[in-house]
């Protein structure tokens, strides 16, 4: 049970060394406390036998931007003190609101961005690195951050066929390294995965990478979007959520991030699906149970496939 202290979540040191002398993380459920415990904004009021009765909790869907959320989501899963690596680092946005000594924050990128290194002093800035195969050991994180290009226009083999060209240019850098790829995989260029599947392709090679550097019980917090590709709906949260599971990573969260202002659209002739103003953080945790969301109906029961 959860309480918001204010309206602007950060996540404090006082959090930090209320977990490391055994916080509220690994209390004993309904166990009595004689303080309150704050962690990134969101403050656990005193408990009692049998918890308290509050409206006051972290909800699934938000209108904002990505450090709110991304701050609350944190004080929920992630507890103070924790080792996290964000390897799509970006621009550093999702840690806008989140104490520098909060958590021990590995930052990597496969192209940082030169204005963001040192600028957190307490972060350990890496570059050049590449989610797709981490220098870090198995099992050495608590938590893993994963926010890479999400739809398919920054997956292209020309720059000039890529998404946000011209006056778009600063979504391009905010939101991918800005290079034409090849695409990944063994053999022939023109084989390997294309439009949307070279988005999938990049969650699935960063998750299987995520599962191997995670410790058990250690959380995974993905940023993604679904996309109209050529005209089709792709579900890439669905896509991700049941690919993950076979990597042992059971989604344990999923927050929808509205955003506040109307998308605009150029050139529209004729609306054919909704257009999006939403998009995800998933946050998966991995286990040794399997838990699984891919069912089969057609045989007439319900057959789990995982
Ligand atoms: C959507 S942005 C991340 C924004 C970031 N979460 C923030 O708060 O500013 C995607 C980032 O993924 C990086 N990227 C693209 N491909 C990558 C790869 N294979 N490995 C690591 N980073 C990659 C891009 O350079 C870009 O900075």
């Amino acid at each position: 049970m959860v309480t918001r202290q204010n309206d602007s979540p950060r996540t404090s040191a006082a959090a930090k060394r209320s977990s490391r002398s055994g916080g509220a993380g690994k209390r004993a459920r309904g166990s009595k406390s004689t303080k309150s415990q704050s962690q990134g904004g969101v403050t656990s009021p005193r408990r009692v036998q049998g918890g308290v009765a509050t409206s006051d909790v972290v909800t699934s869907a938000h209108v904002g931007d990505n450090a709110k959320l991304f701050a609350r989501i944190l004080a929920l899963h992630v507890p103070p003190g924790s080792r996290v690596a964000d390897v799509t680092f970006g621009k550093g946005v999702f840690w806008k609101l989140v104490d520098d000594d909060a958590y021990e924050v590995h930052a990597s990128d496969i192209e940082l961005k030169p204005a963001v290194v040192g600028a957190r002093p307490s972060f350990l800035y890496a570059d050049g690195i590449d989610c797709r195969a981490l220098p870090y050991e198995d099992e050495s994180f608590d938590c893993l951050v994963l926010d890479p290009p999400y739809m398919e226009g920054l997956f292209r083999r020309k720059t000039d066929h890529m998404a946000g060209s011209g006056t778009h240019a600063a979504f391009r850098v905010a939101y991918s390294n800005g290079r034409a790829t090849e695409g990944e995989g063994e053999g022939e260029p023109s084989k390997r995965p294309r439009w949307h599947d070279a988005v999938v392709d990049l969650y699935a090679r960063a998750g299987r990478e995520a599962a191997r550097v995670l410790r058990r019980g250690g959380a995974l917090i993905v940023k993604c979007q679904d996309e109209v590709s050529a005209n089709k709906q792709r579900l890439t949260h669905v896509e991700i959520i049941t690919g993950y599971e076979s990597l042992g990573l059971y989604c344990k969260d999923l927050f929808v991030l509205v955003r506040p202002n109307s998308p605009g659209v150029s050139r529209l002739k004729r609306q054919v699906h909704a257009r999006k103003n939403h998009s995800y953080f998933l946050v998966f945790a991995k286990r040794a149970t399997r838990i699984s969301s891919v069912l089969d109906f057609s045989a007439g029961g319900l057959d789990r496939r995982v």
